[in-house]
């Protein structure tokens, strides 16, 4: 069985998407948030998953504060660590000791707009195109080698709402995605970065580039 724990700031929605998906072989061990009000807390009560807060405003600074999640998050003995909408930088030791089994989820076409205020970013640009990069981290924020991304049209009619609905769905589609194939052992991480996944019909060393996604 593999461990899961998932880092939350917010509305929870991915995690909740995860949390949902058929995950053979994998347990959601537990659901942290650096916001004690976060809502996604309740969700993953309500879905009978663990759910603890670590207020980052208690402690001096951020490396003292992140050497106390890692403390938290290492109780569950994860597999792989999941940050859904955990809006915080996290310090360069934390970023070593889960390198290779730490993915995040950010809201645009990765190397496009990393940062925040992503969808504003893609109306004002005028972009055609925009969506959605699960990626695993590294120590440069909003950088790392992609493992899916899917995009969506930007329509002339679009707001920063309803642009930030269509990715969100999108979302909720390639995170359990990514999630399911670091769990079943088919993602690697080639020595330029790129991320291969392996097909379940390959032979064992067979590798096949990630699908494109409509
Ligand atoms: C998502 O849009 C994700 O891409 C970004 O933060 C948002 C989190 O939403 N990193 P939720 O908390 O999962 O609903």
């Amino acid at each position: 069985m593999k461990n899961i724990v998932i880092l939350i700031s917010g509305r929870g929605s991915n995690m909740e998407a995860i949390a949902r998906s058929v995950l053979p072989g994998a347990k959601i061990a537990a659901v942290i948030s650096n916001r004690p009000e976060a809502k996604g807390l309740e969700v993953a009560r309500g879905l009978g998953i663990e759910a603890l807060a670590l207020d980052h405003k208690i402690f001096p600074d951020r490396e003292s504060f992140d050497a106390r999640l890692m403390q938290e998050i290492d109780s569950f003995a994860p597999d792989l660590l999941v940050l859904a909408g955990y809006m915080r930088i996290l310090s360069d030791d934390f970023v070593r000791h889960y390198s290779g089994r730490m993915l995040n989820i950010h809201p645009s076409l990765l190397p496009s707009f990393t940062g925040l205020h992503t969808h504003r970013r893609a109306l004002e640009t005028g972009v055609r195109l925009h969506g959605a990069t699960v990626h695993f981290v590294t120590p440069d924020l909003d950088v790392g080698p992609i493992v899916i991304q899917a995009a969506v049209p930007v329509l002339p009619e679009d707001t920063e709402e309803t642009l930030a609905e269509r990715v969100q769905a999108q979302e909720h589609r390639i995170y359990p995605q990514a999630v399911r194939w670091f769990v079943e052992g088919r993602l690697e991480v080639d020595t330029t970065g790129h991320v291969h996944v392996r097909d379940a019909s390959a032979a064992p060393d067979g590798w096949s580039v990630p699908p494109v996604e409509p």
